[in-house]
């Protein structure tokens, strides 16, 4: 080959890879003429089950504690998940729920029966939180109470008199018995789960033997004309479908509003050596993400199944436990589910949330596993102090989602990510029009290691937009944490994007979540 040659060959491999720089400019599509459904605000809610210090300790010290509270509950707490807004809490389990007597549960807390919390640690379960204790948080909260009823262990009769204790109106004797132990009018329960991972904790059974039993409780799990509280079906845990099948099939002519579907992460996917919580690689880093995004087609797989049975879509698809879960932090009860919470948490659960507004039209709620200090906590504490982690920082972002109309979008030339064998696209997008009239964006860079920019088109949108407002959230390590005493590690931080040429492009850092209103 001649010099000639040579130069117009650079030149010509010079102008592809230039041409391919040009197309590879990843562009975000927003359909903001197509409106979908409406994202619930329970896809935002929250789980709190009687597990290590979950409950005592985390949020209830009771009325006579030093640690300052209203009526038993900690007011940090409750302040912090009130600036969450926080819409509605899943009590008592969880696997507890199948060994919970709500009797023991009512009362002079000092005459209640204290039991070994068998599931969880084998530890002492006072009963100092029982129904009027939650329905205490839940108001103080400003929540709506999803209460998980017993079948592994309960009786169709204790159910039955459990929701008519909490809602009868008039003349009875379990509402008389409510209004002695201080409570007149009658508990507004939104949602009632008859039994929680019947194929596993809730008594390892077989899709038909527990729509059978489903069928006997729902039954009798009466409540007022009015205040009926929708009820809740258990269901499988990953992408099988045969519990939606079985239940969607089996559960005619019951009360039956949704599916319960559980999903957590494991960075290793085993459940023996699950992952570190901090000090992972970044081959754990992007295993726990890619991790995550399968919940994807766990889902798409499911409603496929509920689609044939229920056109109109009447039946709820709730992701009601979700969440990373690592080894136990060393030196702690493993019975206790303590792991600590990092940047990487906070991604986690921005996924979580574009999946489910993808998926708003039968995802109609979530729940985080789990509130306080256990699990992927939005709060960690001690004695009187607390620690806001990454994950509550990425919950109180996304706040402007709750009701707000998810919008239909493309993102093109998404880059992948990739580290041995393992690759998933870097970016993550969802949109919506917020209660606020606002147009909404959440954005997740998953790559830890390159910023990525993105081109915005506003097909529909209207009026120009010239720039995007927002906050977002990064740290210098993968796993940068916020624990107590050192609690501001990781906390939003003012975003603002604007035109460059005339067009709106987003930076957004290695390893961030950002949250943009777009603004003219
Ligand atoms: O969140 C911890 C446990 O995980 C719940 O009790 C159970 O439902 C699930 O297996």
């Amino acid at each position: 080959m001649n010099r000639t040659h040579a130069m117009s060959l650079l030149t010509l491999v010079a102008s592809l890879l230039m041409g391919s720089a040009a197309e590879a400019q990843v562009k975000l599509t927003v359909l903001a003429d197509q409106p979908g459904a409406v994202i619930h605000r329970n896809v935002y809610g929250q789980f709190a089950e009687h597990l290590g210090t979950g409950i005592y300790e985390g949020l209830w010290v009771g009325p006579e504690s030093r640690v300052p509270n209203l009526r038993g509950w900690r007011i940090d707490v409750v302040k912090a998940l009130k600036n969450l807004k926080v819409p509605l809490v899943r009590w008592p389990g969880g696997c507890f729920a199948d060994e919970y007597h709500w009797r023991e549960g009512i009362g002079p807390r000092q005459q209640r029966p204290v039991k070994v919390n068998t599931t969880w640690g084998g530890v002492a379960e006072t009963n100092a939180v029982g129904t009027h204790e939650f329905f205490d948080l839940v108001e103080q909260v400003g929540a709506e109470a999803y209460v998980n009823g017993n079948l592994g262990t309960g009786s169709a009769q204790e159910t039955a008199e459990w929701l008519e204790y909490m809602t009868a109106e008039g003349q009875s004797t379990l509402a008389e018995l409510r209004r002695k132990n201080g409570r007149d009018k009658p508990f507004r329960v939104h949602y009632f789960a008859i039994g929680n991972e019947a194929w596993g904790c809730g008594g390892h059974m077989r899709p038909e033997y527990y729509v059978d039993l489903y069928r006997q409780f729902a039954t009798f799990a009466k409540a007022p004309r009015g205040s009926r509280p929708v009820f809740i079906a258990s269901g499988g845990h990953d992408e099988r479908t045969d519990w939606t099948e079985a239940l969607a099939k089996g559960l005619k002519g019951v009360p039956f509003g949704a599916i319960s579907h559980h999903g957590y992460t494991l960075p290793t996917g085993k459940w023996d050596k699950k992952g570190s919580a901090v000090g992972f690689g970044e081959d754990q880093w992007i295993s726990t993400l890619a991790h995550t995004l399968k919940i994807d087609d766990y889902i798409a797989r499911n409603k496929a199944v509920l689609d044939q049975h229920d056109p109109k879509k009447q039946i709820g698809f709730f992701f009601d436990e979700w969440g990373s879960w690592y080894d136990p932090e060393p030196g702690t009860d493993p019975g206790f589910l303590v792991q600590r919470n990092t940047l990487r948490d906070a991604l986690l659960a921005a996924l979580h949330f574009n999946v489910f507004h993808a998926h708003a039209d039968r995802v109609r709620m979530s729940n985080v596993a789990q509130m306080v200090n256990v699990l992927q906590a939005m709060i960690v504490t001690s004695k009187d102090k607390l620690a806001l982690t990454p994950t509550y920082h990425a919950f109180e972002m996304y706040t402007p989602f709750q009701d707000a109309t998810s919008l239909g979008l493309r993102l093109e030339n998404n880059p992948a990510y990739s580290v041995g064998a393992v690759s998933m696209p870097s970016l993550s997008a969802t949109a919506a029009r917020g209660k606020d009239g606002r147009l909404w964006l959440g954005l997740v860079n998953s790559d830890p290691n390159k910023p990525q920019e993105l081109l915005l088109d506003l097909a529909g949108a209207g009026a120009a937009v010239t720039s995007a407002k927002g906050r977002v959230l990064t740290a210098a390590a993968m796993d940068a944490e916020n624990r107590i005493g050192e609690t501001e590690q990781v906390r939003p931080q003012p975003y603002e994007a604007g035109l460059v040429n005339g067009k709106l492009l987003l930076k957004l850092p290695a390893k961030s979540v950002v949250v943009v209103a777009l603004t003219r």
